[in-house]
């Protein structure tokens, strides 16, 4: 079992992106990656995935954990808890900080981590982040289109913070894809925004940060992710909240 120093000097050990590290320098510009990029992230999140310039500043434990109010750490750890050594577990999109590196060194040298995402640059920067993890996969794919997953495939699959980031539409389709990727008796966790309580004192400046800079975030809190997938039936849910209701656990089992 790891142990917290060994959590805390991983994370500290990738989050500093080196600009002149060769992964970041993608093989031509960007825009040649542009026609892989869904719409939504161009216009709303361009500044925050596909532009190295920002990456470097993004991807460092006191942003991740400045953003997340002080509870990156801990919903890092509570999700990564729910996969066991061994397992082939999917994560579906990059994260900034060192989120893939504790799930890669909970799944351990005999288990599987495979990261899909759609933007290059991500894909260039877990890379490298992840080189030392031989169990770990990262490769460019859109989550929200059809079969980009193989089908039962995985025992675990884990969705952390992206939901909040898609439109419904592709909401819908990213959680179907990722249902489906479960294998029978495997698990699901999606960690992601939730509505705080009303009396929550951080409620009007999430508003406000919301409407700002996440522009899809409020419809995630319409109803409750499981109900975006037919799938979803075949699945026990468990869903918790934390720090005043800010934040969510969603983990589905799969029958059978
Ligand atoms: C996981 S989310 C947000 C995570 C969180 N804000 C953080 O980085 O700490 C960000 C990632 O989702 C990726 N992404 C967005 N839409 C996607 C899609 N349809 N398929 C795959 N990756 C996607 C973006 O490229 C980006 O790397």
């Amino acid at each position: 079992m790891p142990t917290v120093n060994r959590e805390a000097s991983i994370m500290l050990a990738v989050m500093e992106p080196n600009p002149a590290d060769p992964a970041l320098h993608l093989p031509g510009p960007l825009a040649s990656y542009g026609d892989a990029i869904p719409a939504y992230l161009r216009h709303a999140y361009s500044w925050a995935y596909l532009d190295p310039r920002t990456l470097r500043w993004l991807d460092r434990p006191a942003v991740v954990s400045a953003i997340l109010w002080g509870n990156a750490n801990r919903l890092m750890r509570d999700a990564v808890a729910e996969f066991v050594p061994g397992q082939r577990v999917l994560q579906a999109a990059c994260v900034y900080g060192g989120f893939s590196a504790l799930l890669a060194q909970r799944l351990g040298a005999h288990g599987a981590l495979d990261v899909v995402d759609v933007a290059a640059l991500q894909v260039a920067n877990a890379r490298r982040k992840l080189a030392g993890f031989r169990q770990a996969k990262i490769w460019q794919a859109d989550l929200s289109v059809s079969g980009c997953v193989a089908a039962d495939a995985y025992d675990g699959v884990c969705c952390f913070f992206l939901l909040h980031e898609v439109p419904e539409a592709e909401r819908c389709r990213i959680v179907d894809n990722l249902l489906a990727a479960v294998r029978p008796g495997g698990r699901i966790v999606f960690v992601d925004y939730h509505r705080p309580r009303g009396w929550h004192p951080l409620r009007p400046v999430m508003s406000m940060v919301f409407r700002s800079f996440e522009p899809y975030a409020q419809s995630l809190f319409a109803a409750a992710i499981e109900s975006r997938s037919a799938r979803s039936a075949g699945f026990e849910w468990t869903k918790t909240t934390c720090f005043g209701g800010l934040y969510q656990k969603l983990v589905g089992t799969r029958r059978g």
